[in-house]
């Protein structure tokens, strides 16, 4: 299956939890590649001034990971703009990640799944799986792992 792992990560937590995702799915077999959303100029950390500059082209995929951080318990307003911008996503097989600093996913990584989930919907898709890593340094090891688990499991 082709499969893109499309991520904004301005920090690159998110880009190297979608590297190690990478690896276990063409491990299993998958034509895999990270695509990254970027914006112009930079952007200041929690900036909501931005202008997209990479755009990745969903439509060339037939099943997508989505990822981003959380800011201020919401996803982050990069990630969402490039999802309201895309195509149809009717058909594919989607699946979420956010990573998050605060250790519990309901401090903002809960929420930021609910965001996408409605983005990912609204462009026809049907959501089959979501993960949550928390970067505090104690759970951030056994998040990704689960993560990763998962989102294989979402796509296989
Ligand atoms: C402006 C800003 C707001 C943030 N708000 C939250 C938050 O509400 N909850 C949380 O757990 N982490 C929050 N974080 C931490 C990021 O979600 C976390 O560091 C994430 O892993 C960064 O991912 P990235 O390196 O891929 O951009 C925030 C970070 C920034 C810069």
């Amino acid at each position: 299956m082709r499969i893109g792992i499309i991520v904004y990560s301005q920090t690159g937590n998110t880009l190297s939890v979608a590297e190690k995702l990478k690896q276990r799915l063409v491990a299993a077999g998958h034509s895999t590649e990270i695509e990254q959303v970027t914006v112009v100029g930079g952007r200041k950390a929690g900036g909501r001034n931005f202008q997209l500059d990479t755009r990745p082209d969903a439509a060339q995929y037939e099943a997508l990971v989505f990822g981003s951080a959380v800011e201020a318990f919401s996803l982050s307003p990069v990630l969402a703009t490039y999802l309201r911008g895309i195509g149809s996503l009717d058909g594919k097989r989607i699946a979420c990640l956010v990573t998050q600093f605060f250790p519990y996913r309901w401090m903002g990584g809960n929420r930021a799944i609910r965001q996408m989930h409605k983005l990912c919907k609204s462009k026809g898709a049907t959501m089959r799986g979501t993960a949550v890593v928390n970067w505090s340094k104690f759970r951030r090891a056994k998040t990704t792992v689960r993560a990763i688990d998962r989102l294989t499991q979402a796509l296989a």
